[in-house]
């Protein structure tokens, strides 16, 4: 079966209300506080730019692409996180934005060094949370929305590097039938 984008999970509407509501969230916690932003590459794109037009403290951007290996039939390896560009990170506040939240893996091997790199404080923020039964490495401090457990496109979320420029977020149709590709 062709993988495809099909039913609209989430449409244009929706998501821009709730990244309003997302931001004024974090506006809110960090009251004008100076802020890191560490958007992981490629995903984040569309949802980070959106985000931080609505910030109101003074921040700094740094990117990231972190690499993680996907194919199970390898050994479980930890997501490398090339430290080195992202600047010194010693004594701030550190937000880390990604497009979804899924084993947790990304975004605690994110979370992990940027704490040993000697941040002030570091929060996790991810448009998507996908519903899970197992446990999770770290818990978001800000969610976009939580989804049921599909693999989904769209709003900067990619499969296999294909429908990111979607302007809403749906559900890839005749995924479950087909093995992933990373
Ligand atoms: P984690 O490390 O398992 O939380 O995986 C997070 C990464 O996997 C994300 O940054 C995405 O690149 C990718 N990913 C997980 N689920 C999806 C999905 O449904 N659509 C597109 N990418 C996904
Ligand atoms: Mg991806």
């Amino acid at each position: 079966m062709e993988l495809k984008p099909g039913r609209v999970l989430l449409d244009q509407r929706e998501i821009a209300a709730r990244v309003d509501a997302l931001a004024d969230e974090i506006n809110g916690f960090y009251r004008g506080m100076p802020i890191v932003i560490v958007g992981v590459l490629d995903g984040c794109l569309i949802f980070l730019a959106d985000l931080i037009r609505r910030f109101e403290m003074p921040l700094e951007l740094a990117l990231v692409k972190v690499k993680t290996y996907m194919d199970e039939s390898a050994p479980q390896k930890p997501p490398i996180v090339p430290l080195a560009d992202l600047g010194d990170l010693a004594g701030r506040h550190v937000l880390i934005v990604d497009d979804i939240y899924d084993t947790g893996a990304t975004l605690g091997a994110l979370k992990a060094e940027i704490t040993a790199a000697g941040a002030e404080s570091v929060r996790l923020c991810a448009l998507l949370e996908k519903k899970r039964e197992h446990e999770r490495e770290v818990e978001l401090d800000f969610c976009g929305f939580a989804i049921p457990d599909v693999f989904v496109v769209g709003y900067g979320l990619d499969y296999a590097g294909r429908w990111r420029n979607l302007p809403h977020v749906a559900v890839l149709e005749g995924y479950d039938e087909t093995p992933p590709v990373a």
